[in-house]
C-alpha cells in the first residue's frame, strides 16, 4: 500500500457546485459561489469581512498593499514559515525581521518579539504553524502597546480556535489558503480577512485592479475609474463553487482529520513522554483543526533513518519548511544560521507525517504500523 504525503479529498458535491456556476454565465470573481462562500464563512466563525482570493499567498500580498507596507518598513515573523509569508513584505520593499520560534508549538515566540522593534517596525506577522494557534492575544497586546498592524497568516489554521476566538477573527488582518495542501481545497484559492472596518471599502479596491468597481456594483456610482494601487485579487467563482462543496462538508472533513491525529498520538505520545522526539501538546486554549502532525526528532540521522524507514514501506513523510532565515535568499538579506539557531535545529530535526482526509478511510492502520515499527527500532526500550 501506499501512502502519499497528500491527496486532495471530494465530498461530492464539487462537480454539481462547479457545473452550476459554469452553466450560470457568470464566473468571475465575487459571483453567486463566492457570495454564498463568503456568507458561510462569516455566519460559522464570524469574521468582519471576507475576500475570496486566488491563493493564500495572494491574500498575504493584498493584505501587505493594505497595511501599506513600503520601503524603510521592518514586518517581524517566524523564519520557519513558507516563502509566500516573507515575500508579502520582500515584494513592497520592507526588511524581514526574523523572529525565533517556541519549538513547544513551533509558532513565533512572543516572548522574544520585543527585543526586535524598532522606530521602523510597521507589522507583526505570525503564522499558526500546522494549524496549532499561535497566542494572538498576546502578539496583539504587544501590537497595541507599540502601534503595530498584525496580519496573522492563517493559512493552515482554518476552523481552528483560540480561548474560544476563531483564527482570523482577532488580528487587524488574517489570511487563508484554499491550496490542494489544505483541510478544505479549491485546488487555488485563499481569503483575506479584514477585521478593521474603516479598511473594508479600500480593500474592495485593491482587490479589483485599484478601481472602485465595487461602488458601481453596488449602485453607488455609475462608472468607475481608477483611485488606488491595487491588482487582481478575485477567485473565480468556479473554483468558490468547489471551496462551498467543502465548507459545506467541513464537519465531516475534521470528523476524518480528528481520526489521524488521534493515530499519530497514539503512535509517538510515548516517546514524547520518554523525551526523544517533541509533538505539539495542544493547550485547553488550543482547538486545533486537525491541519497536520509533525514530530520534532532529537537528531537529524534519527529523523533521515524515520523518514527512510517509512519510504522503505511506501509510506511517504515530508522534512517540512527551510527555515528562511539560512535560505539563499535570506542569506542575501545578511542573514546567518547562526542568527537563529532554535529555527536552525528545527529544521534539521522535523518531520511532516502524510495528512490527509481520506487517510482516514484507507491506509491508517498501515501507516500506524509502519511508524510503529520504524520508531521502536530506533528507540528500542
Ligand atoms: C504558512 C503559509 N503561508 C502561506 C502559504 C501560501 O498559500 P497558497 O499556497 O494558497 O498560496 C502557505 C502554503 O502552504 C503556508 O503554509
Amino acid at each position: 500500500m501506499k501512502i502519499p504525503f497528500n491527496k486532495t479529498y471530494q465530498t461530492g458535491d464539487e462537480e454539481k457546485f462547479m457545473l452550476e456556476a459554469i452553466r450560470s454565465g457568470a464566473i468571475c470573481g465575487n459571483n453567486q459561489f463566492c457570495k454564498k462562500t463568503i456568507e458561510l464563512m462569516k455566519q460559522k466563525y464570524g469574521f468582519n469581512e471576507v475576500f475570496l482570493v486566488p491563493s493564500g499567498t495572494a491574500a498575504l500580498e493584498m493584505g501587505a498593499m493594505l497595511a501599506n507596507i513600503s520601503p524603510g518598513d521592518e514586518v517581524i515573523l517566524p523564519s520557519y514559515t513558507f516563502s509566500s509569508t516573507v515575500n508579502a513584505v520582500v515584494i513592497f520593499g520592507a526588511r524581514p525581521v526574523f523572529c525565533e520560534v517556541d519549538p513547544v508549538t513551533m509558532n513565533m515566540d512572543p516572548e522574544k518579539i520585543e527585543a526586535l522593534i524598532t522606530p521602523k517596525t510597521k507589522m507583526l506577522l505570525p503564522i499558526d504553524y500546522a494549524g496549532l494557534p499561535c497566542d494572538i492575544d498576546k502578539i496583539m497586546e504587544i501590537a497595541n502597546r507599540h502601534n503595530l498592524i498584525v496580519m496573522q497568516d492563517c493559512a493552515q489554521s482554518y476552523g481552528s480556535v483560540y480561548k474560544g476566538k476563531p483564527c482570523g477573527t482577532v488580528p487587524h488582518i488574517a489570511t487563508f489558503s484554499f491550496h490542494e495542501t489544505k483541510n478544505y481545497s479549491a485546488g487555488e484559492g485563499g481569503a483575506l480577512i479584514v477585521n478593521v472596518p474603516e479598511w473594508v471599502q479600500r480593500a474592495t479596491f485593491l482587490q479589483e485592479k485599484g478601481t472602485d468597481r465595487s461602488l458601481v456594483i453596488n449602485g453607488m456610482k455609475n462608472k468607475y475609474s481608477w483611485v488606488d494601487k491595487g491588482s487582481s485579487y478575485l477567485l473565480s467563482d468556479c473554483l468558490a463553487a468547489m471551496l462551498y462543496a467543502q465548507l459545506l462538508h467541513e464537519d465531516e472533513i475534521r470528523t476524518k482529520r480528528a481520526m489521524l491525529t488521534e493515530a499519530y498520538f497514539d503512535v509517538f505520545q510515548k516517546y514524547h513522554d520518554r523525551d526523544v522526539v517533541g509533538i505539539f501538546q495542544p493547550t485547553a486554549k488550543q482547538e486545533i483543526n486537525h491541519h497536520a502532525f509533525w514530530v520534532l526528532f532529537d537528531t537529524l540521522e534519527h529523523r533521515q533513518e524515520f523518514m527512510t524507514k517509512c519510504k522503505a514501506k511506501d509510506v511517504y513523510a515530508y522534512i517540512g519548511y527551510m527555515p528562511l532565515h539560512s535560505s539563499p535568499y535570506g542569506l542575501k538579506l545578511g542573514y546567518k544560521p547562526e542568527d537563529l539557531p532554535v529555527t536552525e535545529n528545527i529544521g534539521n530535526c522535523i518531520v511532516r507525517l502524510p495528512f490527509y482526509t481520506g487517510l482516514a478511510d484507507e491506509g491508517l492502520e498501515y501507516t500506524k504500523g509502519v511508524m510503529k515499527q520504524a520508531m521502536n527500532e530506533i528507540y528500542p526500550l
